[in-house]
């Protein structure tokens, strides 16, 4: 309901979920995870659906310039829109409804309890069930006005060449940056190997998550929040330039969550009132009582 408030134009999918659809048409799962829901992704896939996910990333590649990332940082990296308790934030991201959709059922909260069941399940770590847990929860800036292409899709480095690893990689033609000599060279702005967390990734949720949830989740859950949208990277193997052995070490990290992320979608919800206690303990464990945004 909420995303309609916002005009069609700058929010071309009529369900954020689209762009996730899209992902799993890219990359299947190959272990079949949830067959089912993948085939059913697929056979759903029609035209239409093709059309606004590329407009989606063509409004994505034209404004995710070095300027706009610094800019949507120095706003929501403040955290001062929104303070709320830890659950009141997932009926708060519940808003996101996404009733156009025929194939959405689940709400966002859904998505995130079956990514985090589906890492317990397979006995990881609990901080790894937590992060499967909050994830998403940057998708809330579509909730403060922000369009689609500012909260998902892939993201990649800005203020550096664009890889042509990048989905969609010619839409970058429109972006102010691609003909800027100060940002269109390999290197850009930066240092060979000098490191993610000294590059400025465009902005969306998962830029947004991770410094949310920096103080709280131990490192590698960190990389998964921060990266998980990060394709090119982790699945097409590119910007390895701008890495260092840190980030390399990371990397197996951001793999080991992505087909959760992925993979996990199922149409029968988990039985939420017999997993509360669980994860009412969980979150208390690693998160204070209230987050800010
Ligand atoms: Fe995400
Ligand atoms: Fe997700």
């Amino acid at each position: 309901m909420q995303e309609k408030i916002l005009s069609s134009e700058a929010n071309p999918l009529s369900s954020l979920e689209l762009w996730e659809d899209n992902l799993l048409k890219r990359y299947p799962d190959p272990k079949a995870i949830a067959k089912e829901r993948a085939t059913e992704a697929y056979r759903n896939y029609e035209d239409p659906a093709r059309d606004t996910v590329k407009e989606f990333y063509r409004l994505n590649h034209t404004y995710q310039t070095y300027e706009f990332v610094l800019e949507k940082k120095a706003s929501f990296l403040k955290f001062d829109k929104k303070e709320m308790p830890v659950w009141a934030a997932f009926d708060f991201l519940n808003q996101l409804v996404d009733d156009s959709d025929p194939d959405t059922d689940l709400d966002q909260f859904q998505h995130l309890l079956q990514t985090s069941e589906a890492i317990r399940q397979d006995g990881h770590p609990d901080w790894m069930v937590l992060v499967g847990l909050m994830h998403d929860m940057g998708k809330v800036l579509c909730l403060f006005g922000e369009p689609q292409w500012a909260v998902v899709g892939d993201t990649f480095p800005v203020g550096c060449a664009y890889s042509d690893k990048i989905v969609y990689p010619e839409f970058f033609k429109n972006n102010p940056d691609y003909n800027d000599p100060r940002y269109n060279t390999r290197l850009g702005v930066y240092e060979e190997g000098c490191g993610l967390r000294n590059v400025h990734m465009s902005w969306g949720h998962d830029e947004y998550i991770y410094h949310m949830m920096k103080d709280y989740i131990p490192e590698p859950g960190l990389y998964m929040l921060r990266y998980h949208s990060f394709y090119a990277w982790h699945r097409e193997g590119a910007y390895d330039y701008l890495c260092d052995d840190h980030d390399r070490e990371m990397l197996k990290w951001v793999k080991l969550f992505n087909p959760y992320d992925l993979y996990s979608k199922n149409p029968t919800p988990p039985d939420w009132n017999q997993l509360r206690p669980y994860y009412e303990d969980l979150v208390a464990k690693y998160l204070p009582a209230t987050l800010k945004f």
